[in-house]
């Protein structure tokens, strides 16, 4: 890397040298990835990427993709709420336009209990462009709502998403697994 041209690649290799130091200790590697990451947020990433399929999303394309790790660019609609859910990996996001909404949440019981599950907000606020969010396991269920119609997150996610991820109803206690391949979601 050198100077005013960071790319993606070395944001590539930033993470990936977070990741080979830290293991699966996502507060360590977010704070390994901070810099990095707010080089690829000061850039321009609106003519960058490849069409990604999404479902509770508008827009997404991909910035990087090794076949586990991913980062990608994300339109979030407007006024939309995407439904608490998990993802079995660490998966980050940073606000390069726009304001989201963005709840993370703690599961309060053992998960023995199909289609039960009791959630905790651990963490409640508007996200605004340089900002980052961490999301990992054990505390690693998110909801959110962007607040403009310009915003845009760059997604990092540590590897593959688990197969059985949940969506979450914390007004009624309720949990149901999803379909990954039906249910694309940041
Ligand atoms: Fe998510």
């Amino acid at each position: 890397m050198s100077g005013d041209n960071f790319t993606m690649r070395d944001l590539a290799q930033a993470v990936q040298g977070q990741m080979a130091i830290h293991g699966k200790d996502a507060a360590k590697i977010l704070e390994g990835i901070r810099e990095p990451v707010g080089k690829i947020l000061a850039s321009d990433l609106s003519t960058i990427g490849v069409m990604r399929e999404g479902n509770h999303i508008d827009e997404s394309r991909y910035l990087y993709y090794d076949g586990e790790m991913s980062i990608t660019f994300d339109h979030l609609p407007e006024g939309k709420d995407i439904p608490p859910h998990d993802h079995g990996i660490w998966e980050m996001l940073a606000i390069y336009s726009g304001k989201l909404h963005h709840t993370v949440y703690d599961r309060e019981d053992d998960g023995s209990k199909e289609g039960y599950a009791k959630l905790k907000v651990i963490d409640d606020r508007v996200l605004e462009p340089g900002e980052i969010s961490m999301v990992a396991p054990p505390a690693e269920i998110h909801s959110f709502t962007a607040q403009t119609d310009d915003t845009w997150s760059v997604t990092i996610v540590g590897g593959p998403y688990k197969l059985d991820r949940h969506y979450y109803d914390p007004a009624n206690n309720s949990c149901r697994i999803a379909n990954p391949k039906k249910q694309k979601v940041v």
